[in-house]
């Protein structure tokens, strides 16, 4: 099978290619190396958004409230329309507010990473106290807690250019996916 070569790719893609999914799916570890494979640069939204406001998000949900969080969430990301040949890993609600999904697949090319709930789950459990929307939550809850958010989110996530399977996926599969998807549409 033949591949688009990366560069081609790259133009293909406008420059800018968005991860989304839910937390632990794996957008920051798998961008970070698509980035290498693919020869581009890489950003973390929640990192951009801590680097400008000089805080963690935990304590700017902490100290401003979600709703504060989401509006310089939406503002950093739209702030990066400047950059190009970029990877970028978004945050788990990132797509769910504002107009964000629709701004993202207008200003590049969106990839959803799929997880069921029970491998995120699993991936979750050990950073509950690191994470602001699941601090406190016994196993139960937290299960309860991914399942539910899922559901809510599926139809924000659903609206990415392109979906993949998120377990076990590694960088360079990840790419042979994107091309594969942007060979058909050629
Ligand atoms: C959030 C996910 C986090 C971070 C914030 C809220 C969410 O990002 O933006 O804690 O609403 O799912 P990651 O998905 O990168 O962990």
């Amino acid at each position: 099978m033949s591949f688009v070569n990366n560069s081609l790719l790259k133009a293909i893609c406008l420059s800018r290619i968005f991860l989304i999914g839910f937390m632990g799916s794996g957008k920051t570890t798998l961008g970070r190396e698509l980035a290498g494979v693919m020869q581009m640069d890489f950003k973390d939204l929640d990192e951009e958004i801590e680097k400008n406001e000089g805080t963690t998000i935990s304590e700017l949900f902490q100290s401003k409230g979600e709703e504060y969080f989401r509006s310089k969430e939406s503002f950093y990301m739209r702030s990066l329309e400047q950059t190009n040949n970029v990877i970028i890993a978004t945050g788990g609600g990132t797509p769910c507010f504002y107009d964000n999904m629709q701004w993202m697949n207008d200003h590049g090319l969106t990839v959803y990473l799929n997880l069921p709930p029970e491998i995120l789950f699993q991936r979750l459990r050990p950073q509950v106290d690191h994470r602001p929307l699941l601090k406190g939550k016994t196993d139960e809850e937290l299960l309860q807690f991914i399942r539910e958010r899922l559901k809510e989110r599926s139809s924000y996530y659903g609206q990415s250019e392109i979906i993949v399977e998120g377990n076990s996926l590694s960088a360079s599969g990840l790419q042979k996916q994107i091309s594969v998807h942007l060979k058909k549409k050629e």
